[in-house]
């Protein structure tokens, strides 16, 4: 199973020049792995980290170029052309698999794959036409929420709708060519999210159950341990693996998970890559997600997921505004006792656009709380 042979230390090819992919590549490097990433435009956050090669990625040239030093090549997004990579270069090593990423990435064939296999999930239905998603709806009940399948993230691309108009109106907005999900809205008490760290041999370890909290459908902060009774951290954690499983998940793979009033742990959906939720592990955990995911695509042995202290918070540092980034309130924020303060590098910021995170671990949860909060508020990037 080991994808190189030991005369060498890896290089490692990453789909992606993100933040994702500059943790990523930050997490290798120390392990004596070399990085190369390939990005189809000048990314910020690559820049300073590994190899960076900015060019056409659909190109079947450009990526063959790419992956052939590579001992493996992983993603740091689901929209990464993984698949043609493999059409380029079937000899390429890459986790996780294309059908993985594929079928995760449409959430109409990655929810019903993970209901197949009888993972607990609210109702919904796939719809090609309207009317078949008001009479989804209807059956559900309202309110609904409208999905679109493809390219959603941090809530563009879903409608909370109350009524047939609702439908008609969000139709034309979310529906592709083979229509849109309609699911039924779940009461969650919390909402839980398991990271999964797997190798190609199935071997794998699991991340504390996180809290997080979602603000106009977007991370806010992540709590972790998530303060939930044994029974329900035993259910999220045995979920999430069973989800990884169905879907072949390598690499970490992020459950995003709906703690309900009864107890039930539902799957809200899945991201086959290191996640927002789990940035907390690069200072809470023995082995963060991001080195645990390198290990896992190279094959190498996994680490502890273990909390180093009682608790950690992750805050993210969102833009509030259009124009280049500035390092305003940066040094306030590197004040802040214990305060990880963590920025993605992106040149430009745009309201909303995630621009970096501030961890802070310890005791006193209300204590490490209110540091990150504060670490997290001076940053007005
Ligand atoms: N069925 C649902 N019931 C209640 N809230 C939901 C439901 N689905 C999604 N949400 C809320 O919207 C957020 C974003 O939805 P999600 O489907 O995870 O989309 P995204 O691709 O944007 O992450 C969730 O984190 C949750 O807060
Ligand atoms: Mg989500």
């Amino acid at each position: 199973m080991p994808t190189f042979t030991d005369d060498h230390f890896p290089t490692l090819g990453i789909l992606g020049g993100g933040q994702l992919g500059r943790m990523l590549a930050l997490a290798a490097i120390p392990m004596g792995v070399h990085v190369r990433l390939l990005s189809p435009k000048p990314a910020g956050p690559m820049r300073d980290v590994g190899e960076a090669i900015v060019a056409d990625w659909n190109d079947p040239d450009v990526l063959r170029d790419f992956a052939a030093p590579c001992d493996a090549v992983t993603v740091e997004s689901e929209w990464a052309p993984a698949d043609r990579l493999l059409d380029a270069m079937p000899e390429a090593v890459v986790w996780p698999r294309p059908e993985t990423i594929n079928l995760i990435r449409h959430k109409g064939t990655q929810k019903e794959a993970l209901r197949d296999a009888g993972l607990p999930m609210p109702s919904f239905e796939r719809c090609t036409t309207v009317e078949e998603a008001i009479s989804a709806a209807n059956q559900f009940g309202f309110p609904a929420l409208l999905k679109q399948f493809e390219g959603s993230y941090d809530g563009y691309g879903n409608a909370t709708v109350r009524s047939e108009e609702d439908i008609r109106a969000a139709w034309s907005d979310l529906a592709a060519e083979d229509g849109l999900l309609v699911e039924a809205f779940a009461p969650f008490v919390r909402e839980l999210a398991v990271l999964i760290a797997r190798r190609p041999d199935g071997d794998s370890v699991t991340y504390p159950v996180a809290f997080t909290l979602q603000e106009d459908h977007r991370c806010k902060r992540v709590e972790v341990p998530a303060t939930v009774s044994d029974s329900v951290w035993r259910k999220a954690q045995e979920v999430a693996r069973e989800a990884v499983e169905v879907v072949n998940g390598v690499g970490i793979t992020a459950v995003e998970l709906f703690e309900m009033a009864d107890g039930n742990v539902l799957v809200n959906e899945l991201a086959p890559r290191p996640h927002n939720t789990g940035h907390y592990s690069i200072e809470g955990c023995v082995t963060s997600q991001f080195e645990n995911h390198v290990r896992a695509v190279l094959g190498l042995p996994l680490a502890s997921p273990e909390l180093r202290d009682p608790v950690a918070v992750m805050t993210n540092v969102l833009g509030m505004r259009e124009g280049l980034a500035r390092p305003e309130g940066w040094r306030e924020a590197l004040g802040v006792p214990g305060a990880a303060v963590h920025i993605y590098g992106k040149p430009d910021v745009r309201p909303e656009r995630k621009l970096g995170h501030v961890t802070v671990t310890g005791r006193d949860r209300a204590s490490v709380r209110a540091r990150a909060e504060r670490a997290a508020e001076y940053l007005k990037l």
